[in-house]
Parts: C-alpha cells; sequence; structure tokens
C-alpha cells in the first residue's frame, strides 16, 4: 500500500491516544493534552513591521477620517444600515487616504507599480476607485488574482460594498465558472483566465485599465502576463497597467516595466513577536494542532488565529481532530470556531471565514498558503506556521512535473507572520527552529515558471503568434533546456511540425483549456498524503487524448474516461468493514477488458444510465460527490469541443481497442513493459515502476506486457497509476515521432511481438 508516511504514523498516534481517552474521566484528558503535548517555543525577534512609515502616515489618515466623520453627520440620527457601515469600512482603509494622489498618478502614467501591505485595499479598492472616476465608460476593469478562490470571494465583496449583484456590474471569470454579464464593469478573474482572453482578443481592446494583482506571487501565468501586457501597453496608450504588489521589492517590477513609477501605501502593521521551537519537530501537522489549544488555553480570548498547511487533506484532518479535541474537553475551553480554506472548498463555505468571531468563542482559521497574501482574514492575532507549502518543480531531464511539498522561503515566512500584525499587536509560532529559519530556507521563493513544465504556455505562446521563444521578455527567463523540452514534447504530441511551427492539431489543442484539467489533478494531487510524489507527465496529454478520439470515433467515451481520471482514485471507497464488497463492486466495472480506464468509463456510463441516481453509487461504492466533479468536467469538456469543432457525440461504446489507443495518443509518455523479471520498465528511461495495488490489473494473471499509465506515484516505489494494456504496435503507429520500431520490438528476437 502507499506509504506509511510520517505525518501517518502521527496521527494515528492520536487516534490511539484518542481511543484511550475515551475511557478514561474528563480531567485527564485536560491533562493529556496540555501537559504531556506541551511544545516549548523561544521568542528570538519581532517583526517591527512599516512602524516608521505608520507615523508618517498616520496624520494625514487622521484628517481623512475626520474629515468623513464630519461629513457623515446627517446619517447619526439613526442606525447606519449594513451598506453604510460596509462605506465606512471602506474609507477607514489604509489605501483610501490615497485614493487622490494614486488616481492622480495613475492619469500621469500609463504603468503603475503598486506596492501594499496585505489587507490594505488594493484588490477591492482600486478597480472601484477606476470605476468611480469613469474609467468603465471607455472599457472594462480588469483585475487578475492567482487563485481561483481569490477571484471570487473578491468579487463577492466588491459587489456587496457597490450594492450589485455579483455577476452583474461586478463578476468574475474563473476555469469552470463565467459569472460575469454584459453589464460588467468591474472583473476579477484569475491570471490563466487573462492569458486565454489574448487568443480571442490580443489587444485586450475591451479593457480600459488591467491590475495584476499578487505580482510578487509569480505564478507562471502572471509572469508570462507580465510580458503580453508590457507588449499590448506599447500599442495601447490609451490602456492603463498596474502592478500590484505586496511586498517591498518593486524595483524589479519598476524596473522590468521600463521604470515604472512605483506608488507606495503605507501599511499599518503592528509589531509581530515571533516564536521558533527550541527542538525540530517531526510531524508538523500535529504539532499545529497542539500549538493551536495551547494558544487557546494560555492567551487571551481577543484574538483569531490563522494556520498555514498545505493543502486540503491535511486541513481536513486537522479540522476533525481539533473539532474532536474541543468536544471532548466541551465547556472546560472557550468555544473554537473552525474554519477550513483551501482552493476547492465550496464557496458557501468560504465565506464562513469572514464572519465575525462570536463574543467568547475564538476562530481558528485552517488555511493554505491562500492566506498568505490573497486573503484578508480581519482579527487575527496568531499565526502558527507550519513552515511548509505545496509546490511544483519540474525537472528538465525527465520532462516530469511533481507536486511536493517544500519548504517556504524566509520571505515567505515573514509574510506569513505579518498576518498577525494587522489590527493588534501579534504573534507567531514557527513550527521550526529558529537555526533552520537562518540556514536552511532559502531567501526568497523561486518563481514558478523557473520550475515548472512548459509545454501548455509555449503552445500557447506559439498560438499567439510568438515564435522565437528565446527572444521573449521574460522577467526571469526559464532556463533553455526546459523551453526545448517542451518544444521537443510538443513535437512528439504532435502539436508542432519539424520547423517548430504550430500544426493544426497543435492550434485546436492551445484552445482546450489544459490548465484546468491540470487543475482538477492538482485538487486530487492536493488530497494525497503529503510526501508522496506524483508525476503526470504533460499537461497536454488530456486534450491531446479527446482531439484524437474523433478520428478514432469515441469522442463520447474519451470524454467520460479524461473526466473520470482527472477526479481520479477518490471515485471509489473503500469502508473498513466492507471492504471486500467495495473490492468486488470495483472489479465488476473491470469485467471485459480495458484495465482501470475502461473500468472507469463503464463507471461512468452506469451511473449515466441509471440517470445519475446516488443509490447506484451507494450500492456500487461509488462516491457520488466525485462523481458529480466528473460529470461538471464532462460538461466543460463537451462545450470545449464544441468551441474547436470536435463531434463529442460520435461514439462506439464498444470498441475499446480505439478508446486505448486514443488514450495512448496522449499519454504515450508514460508507457511500460513487463520485463522478465516480472516487473515492469518505463519503455524509453527504463525505470522500475509498479502496478499500484488499486489498480484492477494488479492482481490479473498474466500480467499485460505493455501498458499505459495516468500518473506515477512515488512512495516505498515508483507506482503506475491507473493502468490499462496496450500493444506495443500501437506506440509507431500513434507516435512516430517518439517510437521507433526498435523500441518495440522484443530485444532477445527483435520480432515484433505478436498481438492477440
Ligand atoms: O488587496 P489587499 O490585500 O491590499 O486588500 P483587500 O483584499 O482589498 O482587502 C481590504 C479589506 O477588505 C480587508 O481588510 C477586509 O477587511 C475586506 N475584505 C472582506 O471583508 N472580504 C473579502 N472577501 C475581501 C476583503
Ligand atoms: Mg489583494
Amino acid at each position: 500500500e502507499e506509504g506509511q508516511t510520517q505525518k501517518a504514523a502521527g496521527l494515528s498516534k492520536h487516534k490511539k491516544k484518542k481511543r484511550s481517552g475515551d475511557e478514561e474521566d474528563d480531567d485527564n484528558k485536560y491533562d493529556f493534552v496540555f501537559e504531556e503535548e506541551q511544545i516549548d517555543f523561544v521568542c528570538v525577534d519581532t517583526n517591527k513591521g512599516y512602524d516608521n512609515r505608520k507615523k508618517r502616515q498616520s496624520k494625514k489618515d487622521e484628517e481623512s477620517v475626520k474629515a468623513i466623520e464630519e461629513g457623515g453627520d446627517a446619517l447619526e440620527m439613526r442606525p447606519a444600515t449594513k451598506h453604510e457601515k460596509i462605506l465606512e469600512g471602506r474609507k477607514k482603509l489604509p489605501v483610501y487616504p490615497y485614493r487622490d494622489d494614486f488616481l492622480m498618478a495613475l492619469k500621469d502614467h500609463q504603468v503603475l507599480v503598486l506596492v501594499g501591505e496585505t489587507g490594505s485595499g488594493k484588490t477591492t479598492q482600486i478597480p472601484q476607485y477606476l470605476h468611480e472616476v469613469g474609467y468603465s465608460e471607455l472599457g472594462k476593469i480588469g483585475c487578475t488574482q492567482p487563485r481561483r478562490v481569490a477571484a471570487m470571494s473578491v468579487a463577492t465583496r466588491v459587489a456587496e460594498e457597490m450594492n450589485v449583484r455579483v455577476g452583474h456590474e461586478v463578476g468574475y471569470s474563473i476555469r469552470f465558472e463565467n459569472c460575469t454579464s454584459k453589464k460588467t464593469v468591474i472583473q476579477y478573474m484569475t491570471d490563466g483566465m487573462l492569458l486565454r482572453e489574448f487568443l480571442t482578443e490580443p489587444d485586450l481592446k475591451s479593457y480600459s485599465a488591467l491590475i495584476i494583482d499578487e505580482a510578487h506571487e509569480r505564478t507562471l501565468h502572471t509572469d508570462i502576463l507580465f510580458g503580453l501586457v508590457k507588449d499590448v501597453a506599447r500599442f495601447r496608450n490609451d490602456l492603463k497597467l498596474i502592478i500590484s504588489s505586496a511586498t517591498l521589492d518593486a524595483e524589479k517590477f519598476s524596473k522590468y516595466f521600463d521604470d515604472a513609477s512605483i506608488f507606495m501605501i503605507p501599511g499599518r502593521m503592528y509589531p509581530v513577536d515571533i516564536y521558533y521551537t527550541i527542538a525540530p519537530e517531526a510531524d508538523y501537522v500535529d504539532a499545529s494542532i497542539v500549538t493551536v489549544l495551547q494558544i487557546h488555553i494560555s492567551q487571551p480570548l481577543d484574538g483569531d488565529i490563522l494556520v498555514f498547511l498545505t493543502g486540503q487533506e491535511e486541513i481536513e484532518t486537522a479540522n476533525e481532530i481539533l473539532a474532536h479535541r474541543t468536544k471532548v474537553l466541551g465547556s472546560k475551553i472557550a468555544e473554537l470556531v473552525l474554519c477550513p480554506i483551501y482552493a476547492n472548498l465550496p464557496s458557501e463555505q468560504q465565506a464562513k471565514i469572514f464572519e465575525k468571531t462570536p463574543k467568547g468563542a475564538r476562530k481558528v482559521v485552517l488555511a493554505t498558503n491562500i492566506a498568505e497574501t490573497s486573503l484578508t482574514i480581519d482579527g487575527i492575532k496568531y499565526v502558527i506556521d507550519t513552515g511548509f507549502n505545496k509546490e511544483t518543480s519540474f525537472n528538465a531531464k525527465t520532462g516530469m512535473e511533481s507536486l511536493m511539498v517544500m519548504p517556504i522561503s524566509q520571505a515567505a515566512a515573514n509574510q506569513r507572520a505579518g498576518r498577525a500584525g494587522r489590527t493588534q499587536p501579534g504573534k507567531c509560532f514557527r513550527l521550526f527552529t529558529a537555526y533552520s529559519f537562518q540556514n536552511e530556507l532559502d531567501p526568497n521563493t523561486t518563481p514558478e515558471i523557473l520550475r515548472t513544465n512548459m509545454c501548455n504556455v509555449v503552445l500557447m505562446l506559439k498560438s499567439l503568434g510568438i515564435d522565437n521563444l528565446l527572444a521573449f521578455d521574460f522577467m526571469d527567463a526559464p532556463p533553455p533546456e526546459t523551453l526545448i523540452r517542451a518544444l521537443e514534447q510538443l513535437y512528439a504530441l504532435g502539436a508542432l511540425n519539424d520547423r517548430g511551427e504550430l500544426t493544426k492539431i497543435g492550434r485546436r489543442m492551445a484552445e482546450f483549456p489544459l490548465d484546468p484539467m491540470l487543475s482538477k489533478l492538482r485538487t486530487e494531487l492536493d488530497r494525497s498524503p503529503h510526501n508522496v510524489i506524483l508525476m503526470v507527465c504533460s499537461p497536454l496529454s488530456p486534450g491531446k487524448t479527446v482531439i484524437v478520439s474523433e478520428k478514432y470515433q469515441c469522442v463520447s467515451e474519451v470524454l467520460s474516461t479524461v473526466s473520470m481520471l482527472s477526479i481520479g482514485t477518490s471515485v471509489f471507497y473503500r469502508p473498513k468493514e466492507k471492504k471486500v464488497h467495495a473490492d468486488t463492486a470495483r472489479l465488476n466495472f473491470a469485467r471485459g477488458g480495458g484495465g482501470d480506464h475502461i473500468s472507469l468509463l463503464r463507471c461512468y456510463r452506469e451511473w449515466a444510465e441509471t440517470d445519475f441516481s446516488p443509490q447506484w453509487c451507494f450500492e456500487n461504492f461509488v462516491q457520488v460527490r466525485n462523481m458529480r466533479k466528473a460529470r461538471d468536467v464532462r460538461e466543460q469538456l463537451e462545450g470545449l469541443c464544441e468551441r474547436v469543432e470536435v463531434d463529442h457525440t460520435m461514439s462506439d461504446p464498444d470498441n475499446i481497442e480505439a478508446i486505448l489507443k486514443a488514450i495512448t495518443a496522449g499519454f504515450f509518455y508514460n508507457t511500460a513493459r513487463l520485463g522478465k523479471s516480472g516487473d515492469y520498465e518505463t519503455v524509453k528511461q527504463r525505470r522500475a515502476v509498479y502496478i499500484h495495488p488499486s489498480s484492477v490489473l494488479a492482481k490479473e494473471e498474466p500480467l499485460p506486457a505493455w501498458v499505459v499509465y495516468f500518473e506515477l506515484a512515488f512512495t516505498s516505489k515508483e507506482f503506475m497509476r491507473q493502468v490499462a494494456p496496450i500493444e506495443p504496435q500501437w506506440l509507431v503507429e500513434i507516435a512516430p515521432h517518439f517510437y521507433q520500431e526498435s523500441d518495440v520490438q522484443d530485444s532477445k528476437t527483435k520480432k515484433m511481438p505478436k498481438s492477440k
């Protein structure tokens, strides 16, 4: 089974303790939580924030607040309405006193770099200011966000401030969800979405102003946008461009945008005391839970807690354990309001983190690094920083991208600490040692572009007509080998011809949003135990599969299969007490052959035939929630097929070979052959790989000689997950740029292996 991880070990320890605790009486539990498990911290330094600037600013600030109060006299006779209160709140934000200065500066400069501490009002206020003075009459005001959650929540907030419905004057567009209309004048969107808009509107003429927000995050999409908007701004003098960042290293942005002026919003930061653990912590999830309770017991109730974890799985685990423990402690402690927040949390639940903490309770926000800069939660006084983050990294040599838990940078740690001092002096508890901070953390976070697979970006740039990638104006150019690797992959996938030009298939692939597929994949990756490394070979593979399926006349089947793959193994559940039943149900889908891919397809098809019945899911040990997700992805893909003119109704349900050929056309990198020893090795790179025990092929006799797999998971071994049998000669037929006859010939006899 998948790795016995450190974290898992730590958690099972918890569960055991919890269980034995259940038998004891309550008093013992109290001791157990707070004495046996105390973590010793030492306060080493204080993060003084922007203290000096605060002084300079405060006078002006007071004046403006006074002015507002004077002007607001007429309202004093009756209690303020909710909306009036919101408007008052707007005026108290650090950016407010600088509104006119900013608008003036923007009049004089086409490009501005805007710098202000998180929470100062850049994201929510600046677009409104532009709207208020009439920019929206010239075109939309666009504002990009690296994260979907931020785009949604910020749009909702701004709509509320403007007293309109989200989707009307204020909207957002993220992958899988377009919440805008003809009326929309302020549009929040992910950076990836704006990037896609270049495909249909290369001069972005529907916009009068663009805010590239959270620029300091340096996501891949933001970095590419820099190059593109810089270019557009050169020939569109009427387009205003604001590069907005929460950190002070604005000089780099300014320099890149031809020495653009920098506009600073002085922050209101209170000092934050930084505590480190005396000894390293073996299990940071465990340690964070203990620290939450420790703070809750020992510190006054007037401040909420923000915990930085790395992903959904960890957050859910921490949430569960904390909920259980506080329940056990009952009225011995004040109430803890637990608020998880991560990218895929349903939006209704996301709103909860912004709700006011009830009297006599304390809020605990369990967040990914989404709360580092893109979301501001008021009232946070304590930050618990695990020191980790989930990051992609790309190995140009193997061509594989992985997502893994990595230590954060010193800059990120300081940013996280700053979250504690927004409204009052705060405390930050780092779950690592001062030594580790000084000696083991990198000073700055590496921009994503330097650690990612460039495949889809290169394809997108090519389809925008940017042929010479080496000449593209990158802020930090990716290493040439990464670019070359991407060109090679695109050539092998048939997206580029041998002169490096976009082919017809490549043009269609560029239309396919592969980042959403990937982001779905990421969701799945996100759910896996934190020290499992998963590798998905090329982000373009699913799209290629869909496009090619037209040729094999099985588009409908492939759409279902790919949608199910993008949701991952979490479709099936296996309750402890019913393992045998669950396994039987699962193997039923495998009947008739075709491995995991076709099993997933059968599962989807049967569910569709019952008219998407939840009862059917229940009976077949299938997670209805995940099935619905797959259905959503499938609908999206169908829509895309229409746009790219792939006939998605084309269907031949029983032609397994055709379906597997289409899969192979996208995933031909991910192939392995059975060796003499009874183990598999990958065809090109010859690494030893194993069929994951969860695969329907795991116990097959005899094992298929050749397989294609969806992804590799690294735990104790390199496991192939989602595996299907293929015929070796398909490889030469389908991917002639990549496989030669010699690759698929039996090494001994030099003859083509016989097919069934
Ligand atoms: O972009 P920046 O970090 O400078 O600040 P912002 O996101 O514009 O947030 C300004 C203020 O708006 C925050 O301090 C929150 O009080 C409030 N806000 C909110 O209540 N709900 C949101 N979804 C976003 C912001
Ligand atoms: Mg912001």
